[in-house]
Protein backbone atom coordinates (compact mmCIF):
# COMPACT_ATOMS: atom_id res chain seq x y z
CA UNK A 1 0.00 0.00 0.00
CA UNK A 2 1.49 3.25 -1.08
CA UNK A 3 1.35 6.12 1.41
CA UNK A 4 -1.08 7.98 -0.27
CA UNK A 5 -3.57 5.08 0.60
CA UNK A 6 -2.34 5.38 4.80
CA UNK A 7 -2.95 7.84 7.58
CA UNK A 8 0.36 8.65 9.08
CA UNK A 9 0.60 7.61 12.96
CA UNK A 10 3.32 11.08 14.07
CA UNK A 11 5.69 9.99 17.25
CA UNK A 12 6.34 12.33 18.97
CA UNK A 13 8.89 12.04 22.16
CA UNK A 14 9.77 14.43 24.80
CA UNK A 15 12.00 16.20 22.16
CA UNK A 16 8.84 17.70 21.21
CA UNK A 17 6.72 18.88 18.14
CA UNK A 18 8.93 20.98 16.74
CA UNK A 19 11.83 18.13 16.19
CA UNK A 20 9.52 15.62 13.48
CA UNK A 21 8.90 19.41 11.72
CA UNK A 22 5.10 19.52 12.06
CA UNK A 23 3.56 22.51 10.29
CA UNK A 24 2.37 25.49 11.64
CA UNK A 25 -1.54 24.21 11.82
CA UNK A 26 -0.80 20.77 13.18
CA UNK A 27 1.39 22.57 15.73
CA UNK A 28 -1.35 25.03 16.34
CA UNK A 29 -3.80 22.19 17.38
CA UNK A 30 -1.43 20.46 19.07
CA UNK A 31 -0.72 23.24 21.65
CA UNK A 32 -4.74 24.05 21.71
CA UNK A 33 -5.37 20.52 23.03
CA UNK A 34 -2.86 20.29 25.44
CA UNK A 35 -0.79 18.04 23.65
CA UNK A 36 3.38 17.32 23.68
CA UNK A 37 4.09 14.18 22.96
CA UNK A 38 2.65 12.41 26.74
CA UNK A 39 3.49 8.91 26.84
CA UNK A 40 0.43 6.87 25.23
CA UNK A 41 -1.59 9.93 24.16
CA UNK A 42 -3.27 10.19 20.49
CA UNK A 43 -4.48 12.99 18.93
CA UNK A 44 -6.27 12.75 15.91
CA UNK A 45 -5.34 16.02 13.20
CA UNK A 46 -8.58 17.43 11.25
CA UNK A 47 -7.66 18.18 7.60
CA UNK A 48 -9.56 21.34 6.06
CA UNK A 49 -12.14 19.37 5.98
CA UNK A 50 -12.84 18.09 8.95
CA UNK A 51 -10.95 14.64 7.89
CA UNK A 52 -8.60 13.07 9.80
CA UNK A 53 -5.25 14.16 8.08
CA UNK A 54 -3.23 12.43 11.07
CA UNK A 55 -2.37 11.18 14.50
CA UNK A 56 -0.25 12.54 16.97
CA UNK A 57 1.07 9.90 19.04
CA UNK A 58 3.37 10.60 22.36
CA UNK A 59 5.91 8.05 23.21
CA UNK A 60 6.98 10.35 26.23
CA UNK A 61 10.59 10.09 27.49
CA UNK A 62 13.16 7.81 26.66
CA UNK A 63 13.34 6.40 30.30
CA UNK A 64 10.57 5.28 31.23
CA UNK A 65 9.24 4.26 27.47
CA UNK A 66 8.48 0.54 26.55
CA UNK A 67 9.72 -1.11 23.60
CA UNK A 68 6.40 -1.74 22.54
CA UNK A 69 5.31 1.30 23.14
CA UNK A 70 3.50 1.99 19.27
CA UNK A 71 0.83 -1.11 20.35
CA UNK A 72 -0.57 1.63 22.83
CA UNK A 73 -1.48 3.96 19.31
CA UNK A 74 -2.95 0.22 18.15
CA UNK A 75 -4.96 -0.23 21.10
CA UNK A 76 -6.81 3.33 20.39
CA UNK A 77 -7.11 3.46 16.74
CA UNK A 78 -9.64 2.44 14.76
CA UNK A 79 -10.47 0.15 11.58
CA UNK A 80 -8.36 1.94 9.16
CA UNK A 81 -4.50 1.55 6.90
CA UNK A 82 -1.86 3.31 9.19
CA UNK A 83 2.07 4.26 8.56
CA UNK A 84 4.37 5.21 11.49
CA UNK A 85 5.88 8.40 11.34
CA UNK A 86 8.13 10.64 12.81
CA UNK A 87 10.37 9.93 16.56
CA UNK A 88 10.59 6.70 15.94
CA UNK A 89 13.85 4.61 18.42
CA UNK A 90 13.22 1.17 15.89
CA UNK A 91 11.38 1.08 12.74
CA UNK A 92 10.96 -3.39 13.38
CA UNK A 93 10.12 -2.72 16.97
CA UNK A 94 7.62 0.24 16.24
CA UNK A 95 5.88 -1.82 13.48
CA UNK A 96 5.93 -5.32 15.81
CA UNK A 97 4.61 -3.41 18.83
CA UNK A 98 1.56 -1.67 16.69
CA UNK A 99 1.04 -5.08 15.66
CA UNK A 100 1.51 -6.89 19.16
CA UNK A 101 -1.17 -4.11 20.56
CA UNK A 102 -3.89 -4.47 17.73
CA UNK A 103 -4.41 -8.15 18.69
CA UNK A 104 -8.10 -8.72 19.74
CA UNK A 105 -9.60 -12.06 20.49
CA UNK A 106 -12.87 -12.06 18.25
CA UNK A 107 -13.24 -15.76 18.01
CA UNK A 108 -16.66 -16.07 19.88
CA UNK A 109 -18.39 -12.64 18.56
CA UNK A 110 -18.47 -9.91 15.76
CA UNK A 111 -15.22 -9.43 15.07
CA UNK A 112 -14.09 -5.46 15.28
CA UNK A 113 -12.10 -4.45 13.02
CA UNK A 114 -8.42 -3.59 13.88
CA UNK A 115 -6.16 -1.00 12.70
CA UNK A 116 -3.78 -2.49 9.98
CA UNK A 117 0.16 -1.33 9.41
CA UNK A 118 -0.43 -1.22 5.75
CA UNK A 119 3.00 0.22 4.69
CA UNK A 120 5.85 -1.11 6.82
CA UNK A 121 8.61 1.63 5.95
CA UNK A 122 12.05 0.71 7.01
CA UNK A 123 10.69 -2.32 9.06
CA UNK A 124 12.11 -5.93 8.71
CA UNK A 125 8.38 -7.10 7.10
CA UNK A 126 9.44 -10.62 7.31
CA UNK A 127 10.29 -10.33 10.87
CA UNK A 128 7.41 -8.50 12.21
CA UNK A 129 4.94 -10.92 10.09
CA UNK A 130 6.84 -13.75 11.80
CA UNK A 131 6.97 -12.51 15.48
CA UNK A 132 3.15 -11.29 15.23
CA UNK A 133 1.96 -14.94 13.92
CA UNK A 134 3.67 -16.57 16.55
CA UNK A 135 2.64 -14.25 19.15
CA UNK A 136 -1.38 -13.88 17.87
CA UNK A 137 -1.37 -18.34 17.43
CA UNK A 138 -0.33 -18.22 21.01
CA UNK A 139 -2.83 -15.64 22.24
CA UNK A 140 -5.52 -16.97 20.29
CA UNK A 141 -4.66 -20.75 21.63
CA UNK A 142 -4.82 -19.97 24.93
CA UNK A 143 -7.67 -17.56 24.76
CA UNK A 144 -9.90 -20.51 23.54
CA UNK A 145 -12.49 -21.71 25.78
CA UNK A 146 -11.51 -25.19 27.38
CA UNK A 147 -14.88 -26.66 25.67
CA UNK A 148 -13.15 -26.14 22.40
CA UNK A 149 -9.57 -26.94 23.05
CA UNK A 150 -9.81 -30.31 25.26
CA UNK A 151 -7.34 -32.71 24.16
CA UNK A 152 -8.66 -34.22 20.70
CA UNK A 153 -9.42 -30.45 19.45
CA UNK A 154 -5.83 -29.45 20.76
CA UNK A 155 -4.34 -32.31 18.98
CA UNK A 156 -6.22 -31.14 15.65
CA UNK A 157 -4.70 -28.18 16.05
CA UNK A 158 -1.43 -28.62 16.48
CA UNK A 159 -1.22 -31.70 13.69
CA UNK A 160 -2.48 -28.63 11.56
CA UNK A 161 0.01 -26.33 12.77
CA UNK A 162 2.72 -28.69 11.71
CA UNK A 163 1.27 -29.68 8.23
CA UNK A 164 1.07 -25.94 7.40
CA UNK A 165 4.74 -26.04 8.40
CA UNK A 166 6.33 -29.20 7.10
CA UNK A 167 7.03 -30.67 9.94
CA UNK A 168 6.41 -34.52 10.79
CA UNK A 169 4.03 -34.96 14.00
CA UNK A 170 3.38 -38.01 15.67
CA UNK A 171 0.70 -38.52 18.15
CA UNK A 172 1.08 -41.24 21.43
CA UNK A 173 -2.76 -41.54 22.56
CA UNK A 174 -4.65 -43.05 25.76
CA UNK A 175 -3.08 -46.71 26.33
CA UNK A 176 -0.33 -46.53 23.84
CA UNK A 177 1.45 -44.20 26.25
CA UNK A 178 1.79 -46.84 28.74
CA UNK A 179 3.33 -49.23 25.84
CA UNK A 180 5.29 -46.41 25.26
CA UNK A 181 6.61 -45.59 28.54
CA UNK A 182 5.02 -42.23 29.49
CA UNK A 183 3.28 -43.68 32.72
CA UNK A 184 3.00 -40.23 34.15
CA UNK A 185 1.11 -38.44 31.24
CA UNK A 186 -0.95 -41.34 30.97
CA UNK A 187 -1.70 -41.27 34.69
CA UNK A 188 -2.65 -37.40 34.75
CA UNK A 189 -4.82 -37.62 31.78
CA UNK A 190 -6.70 -40.85 32.52
CA UNK A 191 -9.91 -39.70 34.16
CA UNK A 192 -10.61 -37.19 31.30
CA UNK A 193 -13.34 -38.02 28.84
CA UNK A 194 -10.52 -37.46 25.89
CA UNK A 195 -7.57 -39.13 26.49
CA UNK A 196 -3.79 -38.46 27.32
CA UNK A 197 -1.55 -37.62 24.45
CA UNK A 198 2.04 -36.88 23.56
CA UNK A 199 2.59 -34.83 20.79
CA UNK A 200 6.33 -34.89 18.52
CA UNK A 201 6.77 -32.46 15.88
CA UNK A 202 10.42 -32.35 14.38
CA UNK A 203 11.66 -29.78 11.75
CA UNK A 204 15.36 -29.35 10.18
CA UNK A 205 17.96 -30.43 7.97
CA UNK A 206 20.51 -33.60 9.67
CA UNK A 207 23.24 -32.06 11.40
CA UNK A 208 22.09 -29.16 12.45
CA UNK A 209 22.44 -29.07 16.23
CA UNK A 210 18.83 -30.53 18.18
CA UNK A 211 16.94 -27.97 20.12
CA UNK A 212 13.89 -29.15 21.55
CA UNK A 213 11.23 -27.68 23.07
CA UNK A 214 8.85 -28.60 25.46
CA UNK A 215 5.47 -27.32 26.48
CA UNK A 216 3.05 -27.96 29.07
CA UNK A 217 -0.12 -29.02 27.54
CA UNK A 218 -3.04 -28.93 30.42
CA UNK A 219 -5.85 -28.14 28.37
CA UNK A 220 -7.49 -27.24 31.99
CA UNK A 221 -6.94 -27.93 35.73
CA UNK A 222 -9.17 -28.53 37.92
CA UNK A 223 -6.31 -29.57 40.51
CA UNK A 224 -7.63 -33.42 40.38
CA UNK A 225 -8.82 -35.27 43.46
CA UNK A 226 -7.18 -32.29 45.38
CA UNK A 227 -9.84 -29.90 43.42
CA UNK A 228 -8.51 -26.16 43.24
CA UNK A 229 -11.29 -23.81 45.02
CA UNK A 230 -13.67 -21.55 42.37
CA UNK A 231 -11.79 -19.02 41.88
CA UNK A 232 -8.24 -20.66 41.23
CA UNK A 233 -10.20 -22.84 38.87
CA UNK A 234 -11.56 -19.78 36.78
CA UNK A 235 -8.58 -19.22 34.45
CA UNK A 236 -7.33 -22.60 34.21
CA UNK A 237 -8.15 -22.62 30.17
CA UNK A 238 -4.67 -21.49 30.37
CA UNK A 239 -2.67 -23.89 31.50
CA UNK A 240 -1.65 -25.05 28.16
CA UNK A 241 0.04 -21.74 27.66
CA UNK A 242 3.36 -23.42 27.75
CA UNK A 243 2.38 -25.36 25.10
CA UNK A 244 1.12 -22.48 23.45
CA UNK A 245 3.97 -20.11 23.94
CA UNK A 246 6.44 -23.20 22.43
CA UNK A 247 4.24 -23.85 19.20
CA UNK A 248 4.57 -19.99 19.07
CA UNK A 249 7.80 -19.77 18.96
CA UNK A 250 8.21 -23.13 17.17
CA UNK A 251 6.79 -21.51 14.14
CA UNK A 252 9.15 -18.18 13.83
CA UNK A 253 11.89 -20.40 14.35
CA UNK A 254 11.09 -22.89 11.35
CA UNK A 255 9.60 -19.23 9.54
CA UNK A 256 12.75 -17.98 10.12
CA UNK A 257 14.95 -20.98 8.98
CA UNK A 258 17.11 -21.20 11.85
CA UNK A 259 20.08 -23.22 11.49
CA UNK A 260 18.68 -26.01 13.89
CA UNK A 261 16.93 -29.20 14.34
CA UNK A 262 13.96 -28.95 16.20
CA UNK A 263 11.84 -31.09 17.77
CA UNK A 264 8.70 -29.83 19.49
CA UNK A 265 6.97 -32.18 22.56
CA UNK A 266 3.79 -31.49 23.73
CA UNK A 267 2.49 -33.87 26.10
CA UNK A 268 -1.64 -32.45 26.29
CA UNK A 269 -3.90 -33.56 28.79
CA UNK A 270 -6.96 -32.60 30.74
CA UNK A 271 -6.37 -32.96 34.89
CA UNK A 272 -10.02 -33.94 35.71
CA UNK A 273 -11.82 -35.57 38.60
CA UNK A 274 -13.50 -38.84 37.94
CA UNK A 275 -12.94 -42.91 39.35
CA UNK A 276 -10.18 -43.28 37.49
CA UNK A 277 -8.64 -39.98 38.46
CA UNK A 278 -4.87 -40.78 39.86
CA UNK A 279 -4.71 -40.36 43.75
CA UNK A 280 -3.00 -38.40 46.19
CA UNK A 281 -0.61 -40.62 47.90
CA UNK A 282 -0.15 -43.03 44.80
CA UNK A 283 3.25 -43.31 43.47
CA UNK A 284 4.09 -43.72 39.77
CA UNK A 285 7.11 -44.54 37.98
CA UNK A 286 8.39 -42.20 35.66
CA UNK A 287 9.41 -43.03 32.17
CA UNK A 288 13.10 -42.23 33.07
CA UNK A 289 12.53 -45.41 36.51
CA UNK A 290 12.26 -42.77 39.35
CA UNK A 291 9.10 -43.38 41.82
CA UNK A 292 7.48 -40.57 42.62
CA UNK A 293 4.48 -40.36 45.54
CA UNK A 294 1.73 -37.73 44.70
CA UNK A 295 1.36 -35.57 47.05
CA UNK A 296 -0.90 -33.24 45.45
CA UNK A 297 -3.06 -34.15 42.29
CA UNK A 298 -2.78 -30.18 41.67
CA UNK A 299 1.16 -30.20 40.99
CA UNK A 300 -0.05 -32.05 37.74
CA UNK A 301 2.46 -30.06 35.33
CA UNK A 302 5.54 -31.67 36.29
CA UNK A 303 4.64 -35.06 36.08
CA UNK A 304 3.38 -34.84 32.32
CA UNK A 305 7.04 -32.37 31.82
CA UNK A 306 8.85 -34.96 33.66
CA UNK A 307 8.04 -37.92 31.13
CA UNK A 308 8.37 -35.75 28.57
CA UNK A 309 11.89 -33.99 29.34
CA UNK A 310 12.63 -37.77 30.08
CA UNK A 311 12.20 -38.35 26.21
CA UNK A 312 13.72 -35.46 25.13
CA UNK A 313 17.25 -35.72 26.98
CA UNK A 314 17.42 -39.49 25.69
CA UNK A 315 18.57 -37.72 22.69
CA UNK A 316 21.21 -35.19 24.38
CA UNK A 317 19.96 -32.02 22.65
CA UNK A 318 22.12 -29.35 22.52
CA UNK A 319 19.62 -26.86 23.93
CA UNK A 320 16.25 -28.34 25.80
CA UNK A 321 13.56 -25.70 26.36
CA UNK A 322 10.52 -25.97 28.58
CA UNK A 323 7.63 -23.65 29.34
CA UNK A 324 5.03 -24.16 31.66
CA UNK A 325 2.35 -22.49 33.64
CA UNK A 326 3.61 -24.49 36.36
CA UNK A 327 3.43 -22.41 39.56
CA UNK A 328 1.12 -20.31 41.27
CA UNK A 329 4.28 -18.96 43.31
CA UNK A 330 5.52 -17.83 39.97
CA UNK A 331 3.59 -15.02 40.25
CA UNK A 332 4.05 -14.75 43.39
CA UNK A 333 7.28 -14.58 43.51
CA UNK A 334 7.86 -11.73 40.50
CA UNK A 335 4.16 -11.07 39.00
CA UNK A 336 2.54 -12.01 36.13
CA UNK A 337 4.37 -10.06 33.55
CA UNK A 338 8.07 -11.40 34.42
CA UNK A 339 8.30 -14.79 34.22
CA UNK A 340 10.52 -17.16 36.64
CA UNK A 341 13.55 -18.43 33.89
CA UNK A 342 15.96 -21.63 35.41
CA UNK A 343 18.92 -22.58 33.51
CA UNK A 344 21.47 -25.39 33.97
CA UNK A 345 23.80 -22.75 31.57
CA UNK A 346 24.19 -19.97 33.15
CA UNK A 347 26.05 -17.65 30.19
CA UNK A 348 22.80 -18.93 28.43
CA UNK A 349 20.67 -17.31 31.39
CA UNK A 350 22.13 -14.35 30.87
CA UNK A 351 21.58 -14.51 27.35
CA UNK A 352 18.04 -14.87 27.36
CA UNK A 353 17.28 -12.30 30.35
CA UNK A 354 19.36 -9.64 27.87
CA UNK A 355 17.06 -10.46 24.86
CA UNK A 356 13.96 -10.69 26.83
CA UNK A 357 14.91 -7.11 27.94
CA UNK A 358 15.78 -5.63 24.42
CA UNK A 359 12.34 -7.41 23.45
CA UNK A 360 10.23 -6.08 26.14
CA UNK A 361 9.55 -9.86 26.63
CA UNK A 362 11.16 -10.22 30.09
CA UNK A 363 12.61 -13.25 32.14
CA UNK A 364 14.55 -13.15 35.07
CA UNK A 365 16.90 -15.74 36.66
CA UNK A 366 15.72 -17.51 39.64
CA UNK A 367 18.24 -20.08 41.42
CA UNK A 368 18.34 -23.84 41.09
CA UNK A 369 18.81 -24.19 44.46
CA UNK A 370 20.00 -27.30 45.02
CA UNK A 371 19.43 -27.41 49.34
CA UNK A 372 15.44 -27.21 48.70
CA UNK A 373 15.89 -30.77 46.69
CA UNK A 374 15.24 -32.07 50.50
CA UNK A 375 11.55 -30.18 50.54
CA UNK A 376 10.65 -32.76 47.97
CA UNK A 377 11.39 -36.06 49.84
CA UNK A 378 8.83 -38.79 50.16
CA UNK A 379 9.16 -41.44 52.73
CA UNK A 380 8.82 -44.23 50.25
CA UNK A 381 9.67 -42.90 46.44
CA UNK A 382 12.49 -41.54 44.95
CA UNK A 383 10.63 -37.83 45.39
CA UNK A 384 7.54 -36.42 45.98
CA UNK A 385 6.00 -34.18 43.82
CA UNK A 386 4.85 -31.41 45.77
CA UNK A 387 6.69 -29.52 48.26
CA UNK A 388 6.54 -29.51 52.38
CA UNK A 389 5.80 -26.00 53.76
CA UNK A 390 4.89 -24.55 50.64
CA UNK A 391 7.89 -22.53 50.53
CA UNK A 392 9.77 -21.41 47.14
CA UNK A 393 7.14 -23.38 45.43
CA UNK A 394 8.46 -22.32 41.61
CA UNK A 395 12.25 -23.16 42.54
CA UNK A 396 10.74 -26.43 43.95
CA UNK A 397 8.86 -27.10 40.93
CA UNK A 398 12.18 -26.53 38.78
CA UNK A 399 14.74 -28.57 40.95
CA UNK A 400 11.72 -31.36 40.55
CA UNK A 401 11.64 -31.17 36.68
CA UNK A 402 15.75 -30.84 36.92
CA UNK A 403 15.69 -34.41 38.26
CA UNK A 404 14.45 -35.51 34.67
CA UNK A 405 17.41 -34.06 32.53
CA UNK A 406 20.84 -34.97 32.55
CA UNK A 407 21.91 -35.15 28.83
CA UNK A 408 21.25 -32.19 27.82
CA UNK A 409 23.92 -29.47 27.07
CA UNK A 410 21.75 -27.05 28.58
CA UNK A 411 18.46 -27.11 29.54
CA UNK A 412 15.87 -23.95 30.78
CA UNK A 413 13.02 -23.87 32.42
CA UNK A 414 10.23 -20.97 31.88
CA UNK A 415 7.63 -20.90 34.28
CA UNK A 416 5.32 -18.39 32.68
CA UNK A 417 1.93 -17.20 33.87
CA UNK A 418 0.37 -16.42 30.15
CA UNK A 419 -2.26 -13.74 30.93
CA UNK A 420 -2.00 -10.42 30.64
CA UNK A 421 -4.15 -9.52 34.16
CA UNK A 422 -3.78 -5.97 32.53
CA UNK A 423 -3.30 -4.65 29.34
CA UNK A 424 -0.11 -3.06 28.49
CA UNK A 425 1.69 -1.99 25.46
CA UNK A 426 1.94 -4.75 22.93
CA UNK A 427 -0.36 -6.97 25.56
CA UNK A 428 -3.73 -6.70 25.63
CA UNK A 429 -5.57 -8.14 28.37
CA UNK A 430 -6.17 -11.86 28.36
CA UNK A 431 -3.84 -15.00 27.23
CA UNK A 432 -0.37 -14.00 26.11
CA UNK A 433 2.72 -15.16 24.89
CA UNK A 434 5.65 -15.29 27.05
CA UNK A 435 9.02 -16.21 26.26
CA UNK A 436 8.71 -16.41 22.04
CA UNK A 437 10.78 -13.64 21.54
CA UNK A 438 13.45 -13.47 23.81
CA UNK A 439 14.63 -17.20 23.32
CA UNK A 440 13.70 -16.71 19.23
CA UNK A 441 16.18 -13.90 19.26
CA UNK A 442 18.98 -16.14 21.42
CA UNK A 443 18.44 -18.68 18.58
CA UNK A 444 18.41 -16.46 15.85
CA UNK A 445 21.94 -15.20 17.16
CA UNK A 446 23.46 -18.43 17.76
CA UNK A 447 21.96 -20.47 14.76
CA UNK A 448 21.01 -17.81 12.08
CA UNK A 449 19.14 -18.92 9.14
N1 LIG B 1 -1.46 -24.77 36.70
C1 LIG B 1 -1.14 -24.64 38.07
C2 LIG B 1 -0.26 -23.45 38.38
C3 LIG B 1 -0.81 -22.09 38.17
C4 LIG B 1 -1.83 -21.63 38.99
C5 LIG B 1 -0.27 -21.27 37.22
C6 LIG B 1 -2.30 -20.36 38.81
C7 LIG B 1 -0.74 -20.00 37.05
C8 LIG B 1 -1.77 -19.56 37.86
C9 LIG B 1 -0.42 -25.88 38.55
O1 LIG B 1 -0.80 -27.07 37.97
C10 LIG B 1 -0.68 -25.97 40.03
O2 LIG B 1 -1.82 -26.13 40.38
N2 LIG B 1 0.36 -25.86 40.84
C11 LIG B 1 0.23 -25.90 42.25
C12 LIG B 1 1.34 -26.77 42.78
C13 LIG B 1 1.19 -27.12 44.23
C14 LIG B 1 -0.02 -28.02 44.44
C15 LIG B 1 2.46 -27.82 44.71
C16 LIG B 1 0.34 -24.48 42.78
O3 LIG B 1 1.12 -23.71 42.25
O4 LIG B 1 -0.38 -24.15 43.71
MN1 LIG C 1 -2.46 -27.95 38.93
ZN1 LIG D 1 -1.57 -26.97 36.08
Amino acid sequence: MTTAQTLPVIFIDDAGLAAVGLDPVATAWAAANGFSGQRGRLLAVPDGQGAVAAYLFGTGSAVDRPVLVAGLAAAQLGEGNYRLEGAIDDPTLAALGFNLGAYRFDKYRKAKATPVLADLGVADAAEVARLTKAAYLARDLINTAPNDLGPVAFEREIRAFASARNMTVTAIVGDDLLAANFPMIHAVGRASTEAPRLLDLSWGRSGDPKVTLVGKGVTFDTGGLDIKTAAGMLLMKKDMGGAANVLGLASAIVDAGLRVRLRVLVPVVENSIAGAAFRPGDVLTSRKGLTVEIGNTDAEGRLILADALALADEENPEILLDMATLTGAARVALGPDLPPLYSTDDALARELMTAGLAADDPLWQLPLWSPYDSMMASKIADVNNAGAGGFAGSITAALFLRRFVANAKAWVHLDIYGWAPEARAGRPLGGTDQGIRAVYNVLKQRFPA
